[in-house]
């Protein structure tokens, strides 16, 4: 049996549908900790257990036969280092053999703020549990482009405190294919992978891929935290949230996410999603 927590969130989701195309419902569980949202998981056959990761006694029921488990990563701002530990040590209370776990890409050693020490804690959490692991490295996902930059095609410019910093990023739904494939197959055990696009852009990549699918100039203006934290913040984010964003552009000025691996496209078999694809699919979608 394997189990994919986070299963009501994008990638978990993501991750049983490419399950679904290799292996029989009755031998994938999801977690979630809201029943009300995994009626259409129940109506595929799948094996829903209910526990929040903070409940531990209830993670231990729900990992009962389990012989594989992807641990999708705790959402920044709540206390991801102890939920992990307590889907560590339940697996290995539950006697789950393998534990998957989704990092961040740490091409370098900035430390993101609310996800690089939990992620480092919970990956040293865990090598140290005596469960066989594997530790994804993701890259950034395309789809958090829009919270840094906008969901719309911008007018004229692109204003991020980026620099000529670069990232290598990747679609998640190109990341949960990967998952679905390491966990149906053989030879990942105690094994590190950094999961990213095969190419990094810059901020300036970007506006000249817009430019080109627009048919007009737009241009890309790296701009300071505090001016771009305002805009954020006019435009309706809590100031927390806005300086969350702008940490990402310092995480790409440090080299934290622009390293490539050819790993994920070899674990597809194809190249993942490129950025001119994604921004076609994405902001010219017309229905
Ligand atoms: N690489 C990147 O660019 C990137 C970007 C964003 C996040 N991440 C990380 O990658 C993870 C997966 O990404 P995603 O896009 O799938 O996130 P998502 O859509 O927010 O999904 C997170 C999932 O985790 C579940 N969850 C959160 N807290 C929980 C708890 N205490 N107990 C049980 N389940 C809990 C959520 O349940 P509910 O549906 O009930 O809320 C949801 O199913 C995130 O949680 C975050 O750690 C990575």
């Amino acid at each position: 049996m394997i189990l994919v927590t986070g299963a009501t969130g994008g990638l978990g989701h993501q991750t049983i549908d490419y399950l679904l195309t290799s292996t029989p419902a009755a031998q994938i569980a999801a977690l979630v900790r809201d029943i009300n949202k995994a009626t259409e998981l129940l109506e595929r056959g799948i094996d829903v257990r209910q526990a929040d990761y903070f409940d531990y006694p209830a993670l231990v029921e729900a990992f009962q036969g389990v012989k594989k488990l992807l641990l999708v990563s705790a959402i920044a701002f709540t206390d991801r280092f102890h939920q992990h530990q307590n889907v560590i040590d339940a697996a290995k209370q539950a006697g789950v053999n393998h534990l998957f776990y989704t990092s961040i890409q740490r091409s370098s050693d900035f430390v993101m703020p609310q996800v690089t020490e939990s992620d480092l804690a919970t990956e040293a959490y865990l090598k140290a549990s005596g469960l066989t692991y594997t530790i994804l490295k993701n890259g950034y996902y395309f789809e958090g482009l829009g919270y840094l930059i906008g969901s719309e095609v911008p007018q004229t410019e692109i204003r991020f405190p980026a620099g000529d910093g670069k990232i290598a990023f990747v679609k998640r739904s190109d990341l949960a294919a990967a998952m679905a494939t390491l966990l149906t197959g053989e030879g990942h055990e105690d094994q590190e992978y950094t999961l990213s696009g095969s190419e990094a852009y810059s901020f300036a990549d970007i506006a000249r891929e817009f430019s080109a699918l627009a048919g007009r100039p737009i241009v890309y203006k790296n701009i300071e935290e505090a001016p771009y934290i305002a805009q954020k913040v006019a435009a309706g984010f809590p100031e927390v949230v806005a300086t969350f964003l702008a940490q990402w552009g310092a995480a790409a000025q440090h080299g934290m996410l622009a390293e490539t691996s050819d790993t994920l496209e070899r674990v597809l078999g194809r190249k993942p999603t490129s950025l001119g694809e994604y921004l076609k699919a994405t902001y010219f979608w017309v229905s």
